[in-house]
């Protein structure tokens, strides 16, 4: 072959081509002998081309160097397009009425055995996570990454031209930066020319995005690499990136259009389906009252219910104390869910009982209803009008099951919660919902919520957040009270985006750096140019994140982070090919002063 380079690409040739010589470049998909012929598949990302080579007296070297090909080998073939044969045609294959006679071939590259089929077979289980990571480079040719990957290129072609044809303009942020507090640690970058200062990787580029504002950049926007060195979960990694924009003159409502009119030309070119507009807004307080969760899936009920006024009316001593406390009691009614779980599930150290006390429960109540009476132990403590007034309540049947709670308001919603979701999963409710999406804006967030560490306040959002205009002065008087500007994006229980209006007026920052126990020299040391900055003019101004892995994951219907990002880090954050994190050799880091 004088020239290995392609006329075709391996998913383009059709009926029209016959008679036709072409070249084709790609790798061994399959292989397959019969005898006087081998039929390989010929693959590149555009598609699939049968090839076959077939023994003849002019040409013996040619199958014989066929025979020796294994899969995944990279190769030139050169021939002529014929027909296949009468019934021998694929209509699954765009080529697939055609094939090549192969004329030539040449030998790119070889390859050992894969560890694991390249091909996938449908209803075939993956090989194992770790070894497709250590061969990132052979998993990435496996065809639903490679949809996946496309994916995201349209996400991001469609919010480059939506943005561009709003004025908005794409504007690149440092790395090497001071931090931006998002609630994780920083990954922190050692300086050499500075010996004991530190670079901070951006947890996002907030305070760049407002900087920008204050510069009159009015309408900003960035697809931006966010590092975060935070627990991993299933949809989360240390890095990942965002769509990160900011707008001037705005107030929640422009910001909220501006993303939903986005949202649903995402989900009409990605998946084909109409959002209606506009979507829906719930209050945080809702949120954690009906489903438990700052991010619902509300794509089904099994709603948390409030029972505390009810529970004040019994005499179970647990109930009442829980309520003389300031607790709370919160249930679940499970309509015909008696019989899914035995008693023993239900009792202390049974399997239900468990996912309670894990997710922070001291123990879980529950209440059968059957043969017209309650059951479960419980019961002997309700009198007949209460057991009347519960029934009422849920409209209980034969058959219904009770689960309740009685604890703090924030563990009983976290408890629930997270039965809700295990429950929809015991009764397969999001079976058949592969393709509905449920978009949702939260709204109405306090701005601060308790230290868990022990100082008084932490931000709920991040300390940019603007509390409402009539909630500033309780930032003196109650912090507790003062409700955030502030939104989140979610989608079938997932939070894909959050952003809020920010504080404008230098004043009002200095009051909520001091509300999160910042003095006003650690204000100063830690954001004295944002201080500054405020002070040159700042315009009224807010914005909003969309977490792009997420949203992919959503739209490719993957539950796996690490299914939509080409070269991703394992749980331990680890990158599986190339070993990252490793040791430096010891003169990196005497350079570095360390
Ligand atoms: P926030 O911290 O809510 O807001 O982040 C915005 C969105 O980014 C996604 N996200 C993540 N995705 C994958 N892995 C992670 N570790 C991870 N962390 C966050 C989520 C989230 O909703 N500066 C603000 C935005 C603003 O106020 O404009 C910010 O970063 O989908």
């Amino acid at each position: 072959m004088q020239d290995w380079r392609r006329t075709h690409r391996c998913g383009e040739l059709r009926a029209n081509h016959i008679g036709t010589v072409v070249r084709l470049n790609g790798w061994v998909n399959s292989y397959r002998g019969y005898g006087q012929q081998v039929f390989l598949d010929l693959r590149d990302r555009f598609g699939i081309t049968q090839v076959v080579v077939e023994a003849t007296k002019e040409n013996p070297a040619l199958f014989q160097l066929a025979d020796g090909f294994g899969r995944e080998w990279c190769l030139a073939v050169e021939g002529i397009v014929r027909p296949r044969l009468p019934g021998k045609e694929n209509p699954d294959l765009i080529t697939g009425a055609i094939e090549i006679e192969a004329t030539s071939i040449q030998v790119l590259n070889q390859c050992p055995t894969p560890p694991f089929e390249v091909t996938e077979f449908p209803g075939e289980e993956l090989a194992g996570e770790d070894i497709r990571l250590e061969k990132r480079y052979l998993d990435l040719r496996r065809l639903s990454l490679q949809k996946t990957l496309v994916l995201r290129h349209t996400l991001n072609r469609i919010i480059r031209e939506y943005l561009s044809e709003r004025d908005f303009l794409e504007v690149e942020t440092p790395l090497l930066g001071k931090s931006t507090p998002e609630g994780a640690r920083d990954y922190l970058v050692p300086s050499r020319v500075h010996p004991g200062s530190w670079y901070a990787l951006p947890q996002s580029p907030q305070l760049y995005k407002q900087l920008l504002m204050i510069s009159g950049y009015d309408r900003y926007y960035q697809i931006a690499r966010c590092l975060r060195d935070e627990d991993l979960r299933a949809d989360r990694q240390p890095e990942f990136t965002q769509l990160d924009l900011e707008m001037s003159f705005v107030d929640q409502d422009d910001v909220l259009t501006m993303i939903e009119g986005l949202a649903q030309k995402i989900f009409k070119v990605c998946r084909g389906v109409d959002i209606a507009l506009p979507i829906r807004r719930m209050s945080y307080e809702e949120a954690m009252l009906r489903y438990g969760s700052d991010k619902p899936d509300t794509r089904f009920g099994l709603e948390i219910s409030d029972l505390s006024d009810w529970a004040k009316g019994t005499d179970f001593r647990v109930f009442k104390e829980a309520i003389a406390a300031g607790s709370v009691v919160r249930a679940i009614h499970i309509a015909q869910g008696a019989s899914k779980f035995s008693n023993t599930d239900l009792k202390p150290g049974g399997k239900t009982s468990e996912i309670a006390v894990n997710a922070g429960a001291k123990g879980l109540a529950w209440l059968k209803y059957e043969d017209n009476k309650f059951l479960g132990g419980i019961e002997k403590f309700f009198s007949a009008d209460s057991q009347a007034a519960l029934r009422d309540q849920f409209g209980i049947q034969n058959g219904d099951l009770l689960l309740l709670i009685a604890d703090k308001e924030e563990v009983a919603a976290q408890v629930l919660g997270t039965m809700r979701l295990h429950l929809a999963q015991v009764f397969g409710l999001l079976q058949g919902k592969e393709n509905s999406f449920d978009l949702l804006w939260l709204v109405d967030f306090p701005s601060f919520m308790p230290d868990p560490q022990g100082g008084r306040y932490v931000a709920n959002h991040h300390p940019f957040t603007a509390p409402r205009v009539a909630d500033i002065p309780l930032l003196e008087s109650d912090p507790s009270k003062v409700m955030a500007r502030a939104y989140d994006l979610v989608i079938n229980g997932y939070e894909v985006g959050g952003g809020s209006i920010r504080i404008h007026d230098p004043a009002v920052q200095a009051k909520v750096f001091s509300v999160l126990g910042l003095t006003p020299e650690q204000a100063q040391e830690k954001f004295g140019f944002l201080l500054d900055a405020l002070k040159h003019g700042a315009p009224p101004h807010g914005g909003i994140a969309l977490g792009l892995d997420r949203w992919a994951m959503i739209l490719a219907g993957t539950a796996n982070i690490r299914d939509v990002i080409a070269f991703p880090k394992n749980q331990r954050a680890r990158d599986m090919m190339t070993g990252a994190p490793t040791p430096v050799e010891p003169k990196q880091l005497k350079d570095l002063g360390l």
